[in-house]
């Protein structure tokens, strides 16, 4: 997603179809929010052609209220987009996490969050500085490489690890999760929208499927898998679909969001040179830039819930039943909680950026991003004098991730750097 600052020009809200991915990768989405919550907060949508219509919230405190409020608003009928997009049932309801509200939802998600507090992730410390270094590690020659591409890997070499997936069929998980939110990129898609989305679950779900059929469900391993095959549901064990879609929801999760931060976060430290250097000669502004960097680049567009009865907000009335969709990006530029909201602020603070949710579906996997992303600036930062972003960069076409598929950079190693400094079992 293009991510633009005032002065914008004039947006037609009427002709926008909220849906269009290619209004995320080529219009202008930023300016729209403005707009929108400037004039008309909770917007209706209707697109008109038989296509499901659904609310459009964007200001901070319609968006808060919504994610945080599960008896007003459920996220059981499905939380993206795309389930209306392309009318899929969502067979996910009350069995994958995301699709659950409390106190079920607690169920599924307590074991898993144990398992990723910010204690049991910095065990993972060491393991992700290798996964940091394997994303440097092409830039350290000086030679121009494909940022966005590389970091598509990123997190499903952090992520296939602490699940536990063998890692020969990383590289086509993270493919495949790619394509479930850019089914019709033509990049990315492997045919029309429900073909490809279709073609990236059934190959997902049958690699899920064979790693569970070879676990021993009597000795459940120390990983995110082995939790999800020792839990329960309502004091049963949880079915094989229900194992494959909560795997699915954590791949997902992690996969199509972390890429487009680490990106977002080069982007913005190469606009500025003045800026890299204050976070080079500064250690301690690493994790205030990295809460600046989500706020910045909200990789996560949208979230989706379903009214539960008819509720008032912002003075508009939102029927039983009806969609809501609630804007992260937009929030997170809202005038009202960020000073100055449209300057990208390393040293920004109070910094109350919704990029993670909030309320009871708050990100699961924010201590680990966090990490990769702390991680990542630690070890830019040392090994590498300058960055530039040298070409064009192209954007994902979603509706749901704010993203990036081509940004070429070139990193300037530090004297004495080069891809041996970081070579695996290599000098440090
Ligand atoms: C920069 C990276 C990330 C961003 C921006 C992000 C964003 C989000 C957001 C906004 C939500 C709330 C969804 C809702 O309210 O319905 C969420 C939930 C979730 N995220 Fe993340 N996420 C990131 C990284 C990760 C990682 C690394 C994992 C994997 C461990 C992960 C797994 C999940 C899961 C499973 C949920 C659902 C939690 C629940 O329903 O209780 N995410 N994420």
């Amino acid at each position: 997603m293009r991510i633009s600052v005032p002065p914008f020009d004039d947006v037609d809200v009427a002709a926008v179809d909220f849906l269009d991915s290619g209004f995320y990768a080529d219009g202008d989405p930023h300016a729209l929010w403005a707009r929108l919550r400037a004039d008309d907060p909770v917007h209706w949508f209707d697109p008109g052609d038989g296509r499901e219509p659904f609310w459009v919230v964007t200001r901070h405190a319609e968006v808060t209220r919504v994610l945080k409020n599960h008896e007003e608003f459920s996220s059981r009928r499905g939380t993206m987009l795309c389930i209306i997009d392309l009318s899929m049932p969502d067979i996910a309801s009350d069995q994958m996490m995301p699709d659950t509200d409390p106190p079920r939802h607690g169920q599924l998600r307590d074991p898993l969050n144990r398992a990723l507090t910010r204690q049991a992730v910095g065990r993972q410390e060491e393991r992700m500085r290798e996964v940091v270094h394997n994303l440097i590690r092409p830039g350290l020659d000086g030679e121009v490489f494909d940022l966005a591409r590389a970091a598509l890997m990123f997190p499903m070499a952090f992520t296939g690890q602490i699940m536990g997936m063998p890692s020969e069929n990383w590289p086509r998980m993270s493919e495949l999760t790619t394509m479930t939110i850019a089914y019709d990129d033509p990049d990315f898609a492997s045919g029309p929208p429900k073909a490809t989305l279709r073609q990236a679950h059934h190959e997902l779900f049958a690699f899920f499927n064979r790693e569970i059929s070879r676990r021993d469900r009597s000795a459940p391993a120390d990983d995110l898998i082995g939790i999800l095959l020792s839990m329960s549901l309502e004091e049963s064990p949880l079915t094989d679909e229900q194992i494959m879609l909560n795997c699915y929801a954590l791949l997902l999760g992690a996969n199509v969001t972390t890429p487009h931060a680490v990106c977002t976060a080069v982007r913005m430290l190469a606009e500025d040179p003045e800026r890299y250097r204050r976070l080079c000669e500064t250690p301690a502004l690493r994790d205030t830039c990295l809460e600046e960097v989500l706020r910045w680049s909200s990789p996560a567009s949208h979230f989706m819930r379903y009214a539960q009865r008819d509720v008032e907000l912002a003075g508009r009335k939102i029927e039983a039943g009806q969609p809501v969709s609630v804007w992260l990006g937009s929030a997170n530029r809202d005038e009202r909680v960020f000073r100055d909201p449209y300057r990208f602020d390393i040293a920004r603070r109070p910094n109350r950026h919704v990029a993670f949710g909030v309320g009871p579906h708050y990100c699961i996997g924010a201590g680990l991003a966090r990490l990769g992303l702390r991680i990542f600036l630690s070890e830019l930062t040392r090994l590498v004098e300058k960055v530039e972003v040298v070409g064009e960069t192209a954007h994902l076409r979603s509706n749901f991730v704010a993203g990036y598929k081509s940004m070429p950079v070139r990193f300037t190693p530090r004297p004495g750097v080069g891809p041996a400094t970081i070579a695996p079992g290599g000098p440090r």
